[in-house]
């Protein structure tokens, strides 16, 4: 077993051909025509093109992206087991959205809510702010702010009470104050998401992943055990990070251990009802058989990493521009027999050790790659039909999603 978590890493960078020197790096509209007119002379009409690369840096892009990518989509935000107990929580900021989940004492049933208060918008519970946001668990028995002690009602947000206001809030008027509600819903009766907008025909995820669900059941969710996280700062807009999982390409060229595992050349990436892609390669260990396993990412930025014996989750978390969070959780199978616990622990870490090293390279990549696409000489490229399918899906997602926005997206 020496890929175990491997696998999440297999990622790619794009070759960075700096033909023609762009000086439009502020945001672009689809008026502006400079920059158009020179791309569309040389394009091979058989090749797609990556995104442009204001795209990556742009501010405002980014606050489009927050409203029309991340309010919009189902964006998982962690899971079930670490939720048991009346008044846990699970606190966290997505994309600048800060959100928690309740279990609420009064219903003992899961609720989400922007984490804002409706008085001066202070927390109602604690962010994880010495860490960028991420994920923060915990556990408080009420729902009341943590800024001036506005106290909520767990079941549907609603204000209770505004100690020491000195002045009483007729019902009406209570209103407008209650928490925001958030669409919740679990995946593989573990994995949760929400999505942030209220919409009047929202799938399912069920339907969205339907097929994926019987590929995530084939493993053993339920004997899984959390053993580490860990959050890595990562100089780079979220969408260089995560194209640079959805493809195997650099594999040869930045991972020159994990190139030794797997036949890279094989690296194949299936693209799923424009949700998600599976992602596969064969190893080169062929005595050892091949271990059964998933990779899958699924769009914007999830990636679940599934073996027998393991999983990891990667769940890439924008915190600007041009800076964003690789958070992990890292989970062992769990037995009752002890000495074979503590093998399997031993070989979980192992792991997560080469897994590591390869987000250490990763990391240096997409960063180098975000200081090119920042430096107005590139122009984009061509993508592989084969090896950077994976890519252009993910591409056509936030071009689709941008699209009724003023941005220029060739
Ligand atoms: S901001 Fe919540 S009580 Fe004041
Ligand atoms: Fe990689």
């Amino acid at each position: 077993m020496n890929r175990l978590f491997t696998g999440s890493f297999t990622n790619v960078i794009k070759r960075i051909p700096a033909l023609y020197f762009n000086k439009q790096k502020s945001f672009v509209r689809k008026s502006t025509t400079a920059s158009s007119i020179s791309s569309n002379i040389d394009s091979v009409k058989d090749l797609s093109r990556p995104l442009p690369p204001y795209l990556y840096n742009d501010p405002s892009v980014y606050q489009l992206e927050r409203e029309n990518i991340f309010a919009k989509n189902w964006m998982y935000i962690g899971r079930l087991d670490r939720l048991k107990k009346l008044g846990d929580y699970l606190s966290i900021t997505l994309a600048g959205y800060p959100i928690f989940i309740y279990r609420s004492p009064l219903t003992n049933e899961l609720v989400a809510f922007h984490n804002v208060c409706s008085h001066r918008a202070g927390p109602i519970v604690p962010i994880n702010s010495n860490n960028y946001g991420t994920a923060l668990y915990g556990n408080q028995s009420l729902l009341k702010c943590q800024y001036h002690a506005w106290l909520f009602d767990s079941r549907d947000g609603a204000l209770k009470a505004t100690p020491n206001f000195s002045y009483k809030f007729k019902s009406d008027e209570k209103k407008c104050l209650s928490l925001k509600k958030i669409n919740i819903e679990i995946f593989a009766e573990q994995f949760i998401f929400v999505n942030l907008i209220e919409m009047k025909e929202k799938s399912s995820i069920y339907t969205l992943f339907s097929d994926l669900l019987n590929d995530i059941l084939a493993f053993p969710l339920n004997e899984y055990r959390h053993f580490e996280s860990q959050c890595h700062l990562i100089n780079c807009n979220w969408k260089t990070y995560a194209e640079n999982y959805q493809e195997g390409y650099h594999i040869q060229s930045i991972h020159p251990l994990l190139n030794k595992t797997i036949q890279s050349k094989q690296y194949l990436v299936t693209n799923k009802n424009n949700i998600y892609s599976v992602h596969y390669a064969p190893s080169r260990n062929h005595e050892s058989g091949q271990e059964k396993f998933l990779w899958v990412f699924i769009y914007p930025n999830l990636a679940i990493n599934l073996y027998e014996q393991g999983y990891s989750i990667e769940h890439i978390l924008p915190i600007g521009k041009d800076r964003t969070i690789l958070s992990y959780d890292f989970f062992v199978r769990s037995t009752d027999d002890e000495s074979q616990m503590s093998d399997r622990m031993a070989e979980a870490k192992e792991a997560m050790i080469r897994t590591l090293e390869v987000t250490n390279e990763d990391k240096m990549i997409c960063e180098q790659v975000q200081n090119n696409l920042d430096a107005g000489i590139y122009k984009p490229g061509y993508l592989s039909p084969s090896m950077e399918n994976g890519v252009q899906f993910f591409q056509n997602r936030i071009r689709n999603e941008l699209k009724h926005t003023n941005l220029q997206l060739e």
